[in-house]
């Protein structure tokens, strides 16, 4: 069945980049110029994506603003020849049918899939996380789609990690089918070196099939009344095979403040208007 809709769950608080996240959503801290969230909507959209749930809570409504039509704005840049910008404005304003559900406690990631089940109905759905900046050639959620659209099955976007990411990552027991393509025994949340599977964690990108939704209803709150997403993949497991694929392109973790450094350099590089004087005043820096 072809994969059509996605939630993005988007109403954590952002306390990693505390004090820029107090009255704005993380989701719309700017990478170059485009907000978290435009990265996340377009990689869906990319992927074959018509039907988008964004998963909000208080004070995050300029998400919606975001991807509604701004005729003020649309009159503006059009009254002043700016012909490029206000493409572009109209473009992010069709890029998809957009439904906002609340999500009124934070209880966890799980719990926020969970707000999308009417939304969803009964057809298998992509779930990105807009903390990941993906830059691969196919779309990281395309690479998903096509191996769940052939086996008929939830897929996990995995990649290697080190010590550290088991300690921030959801840890996969994988069993090898193809060079990039595991089935997934096992999964654990953030087990830490001992306790860790395998060095391949859960990158925030899935392809589920509606019984996920079962699986996540039977998920007990954490130590920290949390209701996580991962224990819900673990009981999909036991009904149905889950795969694995190691998605091939960059990966950034906007997540964490370094990792938004990143992705802010490496895509600025990119965009040919800044990577000629970005490069030298790197270099003029003489790190
Ligand atoms: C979530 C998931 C985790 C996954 C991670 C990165 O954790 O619970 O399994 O590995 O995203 O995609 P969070 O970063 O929200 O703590």
């Amino acid at each position: 069945m072809k994969v059509r809709k996605a939630i993005i769950p988007a109403a954590g608080f952002g306390t990693r980049f505390l004090p820029a996240t107090k009255s704005q959503p993380k989701e719309m801290l700017s990478v170059v110029d485009k907000p978290l969230i435009l990265y996340t909507v377009e990689e869906a959209v990319q992927s074959g994506i018509e039907h988008i749930a964004i998963i909000t809570s208080r004070g995050k409504s300029s998400m919606e603003d975001f991807f509604d039509q701004s005729p003020e704005l649309e009159q503006f840049l059009e009254e002043k020849g700016k012909l490029d910008l206000l493409e572009e404005m109209k473009r992010i304003s069709k890029l998809a049918e957009f439904c906002y559900i609340r999500q009124k406690q934070a209880l966890g990631l799980g719990h926020a899939v969970l707000m999308g089940e009417e939304f969803i109905g009964q057809e298998p759905f992509a779930v990105l996380l807009p903390d990941d900046i993906y830059d691969c050639p196919t779309p990281c959620t395309r690479q998903l789609i096509d191996v769940s659209e052939e086996k008929g099955a939830s897929v996990i976007v995995l990649g290697e990690t080190d010590e550290e990411g088991t300690r921030m990552y959801g840890i996969v027991k994988p069993k090898k089918i193809s060079e990039r393509v595991f089935q997934i025994e096992d999964l654990v949340e953030k087990p830490g070196p001992e306790k860790a599977f395998s060095n391949l964690a859960s990158l925030g990108r899935y392809v589920f099939t509606p019984e996920i939704f079962e699986g996540i209803k039977k998920t007990k709150p954490d130590h920290r009344g949390e209701m996580q997403l991962p224990d819900g993949v673990k009981f999909l497991i036991g009904k149905q095979p889950v795969y694995g694929v190691i998605y091939e392109g960059i990966r950034y973790d906007c997540g964490n403040k370094m990792g938004f450094l990143e992705a802010t350099v490496s895509l600025a590089i990119e965009r040919p208007e800044f990577s000629h004087r970005l490069k030298d005043f790197l270099k003029s820096l003489e790190l």
